[in-house]
């Protein structure tokens, strides 16, 4: 069986968890392979509302095995915190969690240096999200992280934390003036988790490949979006990992001979939280209608996101890196009021066409629009694309064809009823 990936195309918040809990019903592994609790994916089922952070999307079905693989960041306390959450809401994700073994440990001290960084950097900070992920996969690539799987030796205990504490120490007294971290306390802590989680411990590679092999159905969930990816977005305003299909695999373990379909969300119009670029990004009172008509605030921090619309070079940006084979078009409903919709169909930098995303010098650009008509009606009830109205037909197929990806999926609601497969 071929494992899909789910992947954002814009800057994150497109809708992934609403696709993956529909998707889910029809898989057996849903795996997250990138990212920590910077994520915030949100799923509505009847009058209830989630939002998952680190754990997959997928928990909700109570048969669904739900893996945080190598290429997570894992905060603990925010793992154990959702755990609590789902229960006090009557899941029980307990026994159908796997934890990498080589996924890295996010500490107190990677949120502390987040935070302090980001206040150290004045009006050249990256508005991210204060949840310790850069700081902890600078670990990671220094070479002075933590894997999960480190935890059950005893020469960590003995000389790698107490070394890594040490240097830790340093950095947050001399750089940050912040308080040093208690080896004694870390350690105690890091015991306990490590009773507590040692049941769920697998190697990513082998289990996931034997599973794909053994037929069983696998989703991979990213987190963020493509224009956030530390190598292929708009860096530095990006996040610390890969959320393209490059780092689905990497993330993940599982082989690029699974891989059958890759699948990209993208919102109708855009949206951003945090700072950097944003070439289709309108203010004032254009940005307000959006943000209302979307309900666009942050679902983990509460930030108001940035509005914009939808933009034609970005996605197709998404769909070369990933290799897209459809796209799920989400919140079409938001823009049921528009007199008018523009869509950015073109770029100019520095006086010339461009018909790439620039690595660089985004700020520069001039962007050429589109205007299509509005529709003027509501399109949450509706569950087939010919019942759509003729004007959000036309928008959909003309986003589907300057895109050069074919649309699957309309998603014109935030519940699971309220998604339109296209045949
Ligand atoms: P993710 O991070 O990509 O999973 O997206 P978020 O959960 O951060 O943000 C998407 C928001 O839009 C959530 O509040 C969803 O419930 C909501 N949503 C998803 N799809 C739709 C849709 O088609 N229409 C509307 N109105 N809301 C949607
Ligand atoms: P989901 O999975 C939207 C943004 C932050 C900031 C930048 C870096 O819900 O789509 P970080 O904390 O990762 O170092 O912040 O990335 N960001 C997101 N924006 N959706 C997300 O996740 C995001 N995760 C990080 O706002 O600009
Ligand atoms: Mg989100």
């Amino acid at each position: 069986m071929p494992a899909t990936l789910i992947v954002g195309t814009q800057w994150g918040d497109e809708g992934k968890a609403k696709v993956i809990d529909y998707l889910a019903k029809e898989t057996e592994i849903v795996v997250r392979y990138q990212g920590g609790a910077n994520a915030g994916h949100t799923v509505k089922v009847g009058d209830d509302k989630y939002i998952f952070r680190l754990i997959p999307s997928g928990i909700l079905y109570p048969k669904t095995i739900c893996v945080l693989a190598g290429g997570m960041v894992i905060d603990p306390d925010a793992m154990f915190q959702e755990i609590g959450e789902l229960e006090a809401k009557g899941v029980n994700p307990m026994g159908r969690l796997r934890i990498a073994d080589n996924a890295h440990l996010l500490m107190p001290y990677h949120k502390e240096i987040d935070v302090r960084s980001e206040e150290a950097s004045g009006v050249h900070k990256i508005g991210t999200t204060k949840r310790g992920i850069g700081a902890c996969y600078s670990d990671k690539v220094n070479r002075q992280g933590i894997r999960i799987g480190m935890l059950y030796s005893d020469d960590f205990f003995a000389n790698t934390l107490p070394r890594l504490v040490e240097q830790k120490n340093k950095l947050l007294t001399r750089m940050y003036d912040a308080p040093p971290v208690n080896l004694a306390e870390l350690k105690d802590k890091l015991m306990v988790l490590r009773e507590k989680i040692r049941d769920m411990i697998v190697n990513c590679p082998y289990y996931l490949n034997m599973e794909l092999a053994s037929g069983k159905r696998v989703l991979l969930e990213g987190a963020q979006g493509t224009m956030l990816d530390l190598d292929f977005g708009t860096y530095p305003y990006v996040t610390s990992s890969n959320p393209t299909t490059g780092g689905a695999l990497t993330g993940s373990g599982v082989s690029f001979r699974y891989l059958k379909s890759v699948i990209g969300i993208a919102k109708a119009y855009s949206t951003r939280v945090g700072e950097g670029p944003y070439p289709t990004e309108v203010f004032d009172e254009e940005a307000e209608t959006l943000r209302t008509a979307g309900n666009e605030f942050g679902s983990v921090t509460g930030r108001p996101r940035r509005c914009g619309w939808f933009d034609v070079e970005v996605v197709r940006h998404a769909a070369r890196i990933n290799g897209l084979s459809a796209i799920a078009l989400t919140k079409i409903d938001v823009l049921d009021k528009f007199k008018t919709i523009k869509v950015a169909t073109g770029y100019e930098l520095n006086g010339k066409r461009i018909d790439y995303f620039p690595s660089c010098s985004v700020g520069d650009i001039k962007v050429i629009y589109e205007e299509f008509p509005g529709w003027n009606e509501p399109t949450s009830h509706i569950t087939k694309l010919k019942n759509l109205p003729k004007n959000t037909r036309k928008y959909i197929d003309a986003l589907a064809k300057y895109c050069g990806v074919p649309i699957a999926w309309v998603s014109v609601g935030p519940g699971r009823e309220n998604t339109i497969a296209i045949k």
